[in-house]
């Protein structure tokens, strides 16, 4: 088959890049972009693994720590020196610790937003303004997490994703009626972090993400990354497995309950008059936190 004839991919004569891409949800991404079509940068911190499946999809790799400007540019900068431009990135990299607050170290706390949501921003940055000076523009999809609707020992890590769902409202906002797109998912799968997880909280946790393999997550991926999601700009898609769905933005809760001057008696009797009740739940799952606890109140389950 020439190159006239061969079945076009969904991404082909796109350049795309994925860091964090040397295992797990990011090394799923990687292979399908390179499937349909893409050519693709692997990028990981963990060289020796960056290499494996540099190899594995016929990508160059890429070992820059993206926490840092420097690496993220670096990062970003080769795309463009192999292929000419960047049309796709995906700001996969992340770490994931557990900590109840009064077990958190502030060090591993510091270090989770510089990866999670530096490193995110950083590559970013750089690719949004490469992506802004090509023909053409391009699609950042950042990742971000249920943690961010609140789950408990995720403060950190919680933060870090909400973080990075703000920055995908806000850089959708500034990136409104250019031919840049910016969006977001919300994975799911059995990867180390899993098992990170059902370290820290055991029985409970168990088999969470069983039967959620990394590449059931990749076809969102790729489709905001291709030209057919055109029209989809400042989005968090939630991928879990056989459920996709779109989060919500948080919002204001109407109605508001009006007063000419609020004082603290009229803040305290709208609150027993109305707000007390009209709380709102807290995490993805319907109120009920990752680690089985219901955290509105009602029975459990
Ligand atoms: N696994 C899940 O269910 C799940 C759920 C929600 C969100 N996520 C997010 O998906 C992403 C991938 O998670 P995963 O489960 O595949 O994790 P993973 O630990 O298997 O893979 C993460 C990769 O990122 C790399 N990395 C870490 N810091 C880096 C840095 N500074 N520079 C470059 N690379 C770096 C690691 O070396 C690793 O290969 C993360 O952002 C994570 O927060 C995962």
């Amino acid at each position: 088959m020439n190159a006239d004839t061969a079945p076009r991919g969904r991404l082909t004569g796109k350049a795309i890049v994925v860091t964090g891409a040397g295992r797990g949800l990011g090394a799923a991404y990687a292979r399908l972009a390179a499937a349909e079509g893409a050519s693709v940068i692997v990028n990981d911190v963990d060289g020796g693994a960056a290499a494996s499946i540099g190899a594995e999809i016929g990508a160059i790799c890429d070992d820059s720590d993206i926490a840092t400007w420097e690496g993220a540019g670096r990062l970003i900068e080769t795309c463009r020196s192999a292929y000419g431009r960047i049309d796709g990135l995906v700001n996969n990299a992340g770490i994931f610790h557990l900590a109840h607050p009064r077990e958190q170290d502030p060090a591993e706390f510091r270090r989770m937003i510089e990866v999670n949501l530096l490193g995110t921003a950083y590559c970013g940055l750089h690719a949004i303004r490469a992506m802004l000076d090509q023909p053409g523009g391009g699609s950042v999809v950042n990742v971000t997490s249920g943690s961010q609707a609140g789950s408990a020992a995720m403060g950190a890590y919680g933060a870090s994703k909400g973080g990075v769902a703000s920055l995908t409202y806000c850089w959708a906002a500034d990136l409104a009626g250019t031919a840049v797109r910016v969006n977001a998912v919300s994975p799911n799968a059995h990867t180390r972090m899993a098992d990170t997880f059902e370290r820290y909280l055991g029985e409970r946790a168990r088999g969470q993400n069983v039967g959620k393999p990394p590449a059931t997550n990749a076809p969102a991926v790729v489709y905001l990354l291709s030209d057919a999601a055109a029209g989809i700009h400042g989005q968090v898609v939630r991928v879990d497995g056989d459920e996709l769905s779109l989060m919500t933005h948080p919002g204001v809760a109407m109605p508001a309950v009006r007063m000419p001057a609020w004082t603290v008696a009229a803040v305290a009797a709208a609150f027993d008059d109305e707000l007390a009740r009209r709380q709102q739940p807290l995490g993805v799952h319907r109120g009920i936190d990752m680690n089985g606890v219901d955290m509105n109140g009602a029975a459990g389950a």
